[in-house]
């Protein structure tokens, strides 16, 4: 395995929308962020992952670019961009920026050409399609609810969108595209950025014909997914992408991938094969989730959790390497989750950041995570911004007709507004986060939750990821030790073991908010360790043997 800086890293991704307010506008911006970079050094990271910062109508929060090398308005100038690249690397922190080229904005001036006929220039770059007897031209869903076509009337044709009406799919069959996007990556890489995340970037290659996804008798939509995840051209144009563009640069990339299997990761981030550095899997984040998908809400069960996670980890022992998250913009917080959020809130966000930490491949903190934020319960939907949460209540309230309540209470558990509300900063009014009034209301918890109070209290959640982040900075083990899991039926541990060079660490977690007994793999028993890290107060040096763990108790021992 070769050894990288990106290996050795810890990425934290900010949210700018939500990050930050420099200007009182109530919408978080660039010079916001870059009078933070202190507090982010101060936790440790060595990467900030941006969400995206171009131009955009909004509709998505930024994830629609109606223009790649230009700069929010509401988020500042590319001076300020530049500005802030700059403070970030006299800090040492690398920037990587989100690559969103599976669809533009419908407001980008290539799809804007695209509409106009038939035969325009930029036509090919979208992916359009005749009517099928009338009807939109097959059956895929949305990801954002209703069908993934949109007719046009000016052409009479239908264009692709996967996610919203105002997100049009890029056609990656069509050349030119393909080398209009390498020149825009470049354009950045070429600013001095470090790398990219890539949105979706395994929907870029589809069937080409489009086939009807699978539908059940009481289904309204197919499944159109097996034809546009990880579709036949996929490895082909990402390795053009890295041949044409990456490998030029000493960058990082990490590929959102939804519907990959550790075993087409291996594909996708193996040495050889000249593609991405890792994929951000979505398998541990589906697994509360019912055959109906997000929305249907089930209890995690913690060897599902577990089998997940371990799976990952040994597929890329040897090839590829695995990210690490519990959290971004997309997902509910991992303490309201995975852990408690009442009374043992501090507890389970360290075992939960103990858990995720010490295993093999490069960890994701999300903004607030590192001071333990939670949910949010807004009472009305009024309250909430996320297109796809309006969109799914409009299609299960309005049309057919479910019951407010289990709406809502699916989206206090699941929608994405729990990971955008603002940064708690402080106790002042709106956390600290602006001086006007917030796009999206605050949590209000911030009086409690906040910054500030993390700083001021040694034992905090942001002291203790510090010092899971010096850490990994500290023990070769944790980045490039073997990973295996013990204990695999156990309902409650999450307990695992890590190898390198004849050290070990023996790493326990306890899931659960009841006292647990644990035993350590009989090879343990007798041996001197050392207690590396542990979420409550324990000796140093200790002799190995059967024990108790506290609720949410997490511990690292080392041994040799
Ligand atoms: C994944 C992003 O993380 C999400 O926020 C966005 O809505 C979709 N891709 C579409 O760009």
């Amino acid at each position: 395995m070769t050894k990288q800086w990106w290996k050795e890293s810890v990425v934290y991704q900010i949210y700018p929308r939500s990050f930050n307010d420099s200007n009182g506008d109530g919408i978080g911006d660039i010079q916001g962020i870059t009078s933070k970079l202190d507090y982010l050094k101060e936790l440790g990271i060595d990467v900030v992952w941006l969400s995206p910062v171009y131009e955009s109508p909004n509709d998505d929060n930024g994830y629609d670019i109606s223009h790649y090398q230009k700069i929010m308005n509401e988020f500042g100038t590319m001076a300020d961009w530049e500005e802030m690249l700059e403070e970030m690397h006299k800090r040492d922190i690398k920037l990587i920026m989100d690559l969103v080229v599976n669809h533009t904005s419908d407001e980008h001036p290539w799809f804007i050409e695209s509409k106009k006929s038939k035969d325009n220039p930029y036509r090919d770059y979208y992916i359009w399609r005749s009517p099928q007897n009338g009807h939109e031209p097959n059956n895929w869903e949305s990801v954002f609810s209703g069908p993934a076509w949109e007719y046009d009337e000016q052409t009479g044709e239908y264009y692709l969108h996967i996610f919203s009406k105002k997100q049009p799919d890029l056609n990656w069959e069509h050349q030119p595209l393909r080398e209009e996007v390498y020149d825009m990556m470049k354009f950045w890489l070429d600013k001095g950025i470090d790398g990219f995340r890539m949105d979706v970037i395994n929907f870029i290659s589809k069937h080409p014909e489009l086939p009807d996804g699978e539908q059940g008798p009481k289904d309204t939509f197919g499944d159109g997914s097996p034809y546009f995840m990880n579709g036949p051209r996929i490895h082909e144009f990402l390795h053009e992408m890295n041949q044409e563009v990456l490998s030029n640069y000493d960058v990082m990339t990490v590929g959102e991938m939804p519907g990959v299997t550790p075993e087409q990761a291996i594909d996708y981030t193996a040495d050889h094969r000249d593609e991405l550095n890792m994929v951000f899997t979505f398998e541990h984040m589906d697994l509360d989730s019912g055959s109906g998908g997000k929305w249907d809400l089930k209890p995690l069960q913690l060897t599902d959790l577990k089998d997940t996670l371990a799976h990952w980890q040994k597929a890329l022992e040897s090839q590829g390497w695995n990210s690490l998250y519990w959290n971004n913009h997309d997902q509910p917080r991992i303490v309201s989750r995975f852990g408690d959020d009442g009374a043992y809130r501090v507890e389970s966000a360290k075992m939960l950041g103990t858990c995720l930490h010490m295993m093999k491949g490069t960890p994701y903190i999300y903004q607030g995570e590192e001071i333990g934020m939670t949910n949010v319960s807004f009472a009305s939907i009024e309250d909430y911004k996320d297109i796809e949460t309006l969109n799914m209540y409009k299609d299960k309230v309005e049309e057919q007709g479910q019951a407010v309540e289990e709406v809502m209470k699916s989206i206090h558990v699941k929608g994405r507004d729990n990971a955008r509300t603002p940064m708690q900063w402080d106790a002042s009014e709106h956390g600290g986060f602006t001086t006007g009034t917030p796009w999206l209301r605050v949590n209000p918890n911030y009086p409690e939750i906040n910054a500030e109070a993390a700083l001021n209290d040694p034992q905090s959640i942001f002291y203790y990821y510090q010092a899971l982040i010096s850490l990994r900075k500290q023990y070769d083990i944790i980045v490039y030790g073997s990973f295996d899991l013990i204990d695999r039926d156990h309902e409650s541990l999450f307990n695992y073991v890590r190898e390198y060079q004849g050290e070990k660490l023996l790493v326990l977690n306890n899931f659960t908010g009841e006292e647990q007994s644990y035993q350590v793999p009989e090879a343990f028993i007798g041996k001197e360790a050392s207690l590396l890290i542990s979420n409550y107060g324990h000796k140093n040096v200790v002799e190995l043997g059967d024990g108790f763990l506290q609720p949410y108790e997490a511990r690292v021992y080392k041994i040799g």
